[in-house]
């Protein structure tokens, strides 16, 4: 059967796939953001599932402000990196798993979650640089992903609460799939960051800081804080991080922190990263 081995959590800043793509790493700006992933890069050549499930938004790329899902499952062969408005970033396309993403879109939808089933699609950075920071610069990604895109862009978004149950749900479905896969659930995007308005470059470390502790020890409670905290507390783009309580959902209820990495700024978000493993209790 599939089963779920680990989770991992991390931002998504743009500019870290260019700083990347532009040969920029070892800048003083760069360097102490891209040591934080030195250990998570050692760590995922030994640990390379055969599937990620990586949970990301996108920023109006793929979906126009025409059509916008709120969540967003791709079942596709392959997936190009979008253009974002200066080229395709020159990384690998992305394989996908369109016989485990279409079993988990049944499974799912059954469980009463609806998802928009997506059959071709780029892939922004929302979805490259977590791909790009754990893996680097391979000439091909070592593994299949299967993108899940949820709406973070346009008001309303879905809450903490449904984005963990959805965990859960997705849980249920890689469990009874019948094929032999090591899975891992990826939640990117956030920390705490706001792009635009009067409160452009907020950050707040106390939030995140607590933020990573809960995710980890109290994903129950956690799931509960209203949207509307992440947005006054964490800026307006930190509601990303309802992303991040999709992956705890799809973990046990005790999980093991491998690795954990907090960096402020780079650009103008705050940067944190987990890695966590299954093999404690599992959930209800
Ligand atoms: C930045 C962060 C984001 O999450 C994003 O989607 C775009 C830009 C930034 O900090 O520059
Ligand atoms: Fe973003």
């Amino acid at each position: 059967m599939a089963r779920i081995t680990a989770g991992i959590t991390t931002s998504h800043v743009p500019a870290i796939g260019a700083a990347m793509d532009l040969g920029k790493t070892a800048e003083p700006y760069w360097a102490p953001l891209f040591r934080g992933y030195e250990f998570s890069r050692r760590w995922i050549a030994e640990h390379t599932p055969d599937v990620i499930f990586l949970v990301y938004n996108d920023h109006a790329s793929a979906f126009s402000l025409d059509i916008i899902p709120t969540f967003a499952i791709g079942c596709a062969e392959s997936f190009q990196p979008a253009d974002e408005g200066w080229g395709r970033r020159p990384v690998p396309v992305v394989q996908g798993h369109p016989e485990l993403a279409a079993h988990i879109a049944q499974s799912v939808i059954q469980q009463d979650f609806d998802l928009t089933i997506i059959n071709r699609m780029d892939v922004d950075h929302g979805l490259t640089v977590p791909l790009s920071l754990l893996f680097g610069q391979p000439a091909a990604w070592p593994c299949r992903v299967i993108p899940f895109a949820v709406n973070v862009v346009q008001y309303p978004p879905p809450s903490g609460q449904r984005c963990y149950q959805l965990g859960q749900a997705l849980r249920r479905a890689i469990d009874c799939f019948d094929e032999d896969l090591d899975v891992q659930v990826w939640g990117t995007g956030g920390m705490s960051h706001q792009l635009q308005g009067p409160r452009a470059g907020l950050i707040n470390q106390p939030f995140d800081r607590e933020f990573m502790d809960r995710l980890v020890s109290e994903p129950d409670a956690l799931a509960r804080k209203p949207h509307i905290d992440y947005v006054r507390l964490a800026g307006s783009e930190g509601i990303e991080l309802v992303m991040w309580l999709i992956m705890r959902g799809a973990l046990d209820a005790t999980v093991r922190e491998v690795y954990r990495f907090y960096h402020v700024p780079a650009s103008n978000t705050a940067v944190g990263h987990l890695i966590l493993e299954n093999g404690g209790v599992q959930q209800p």
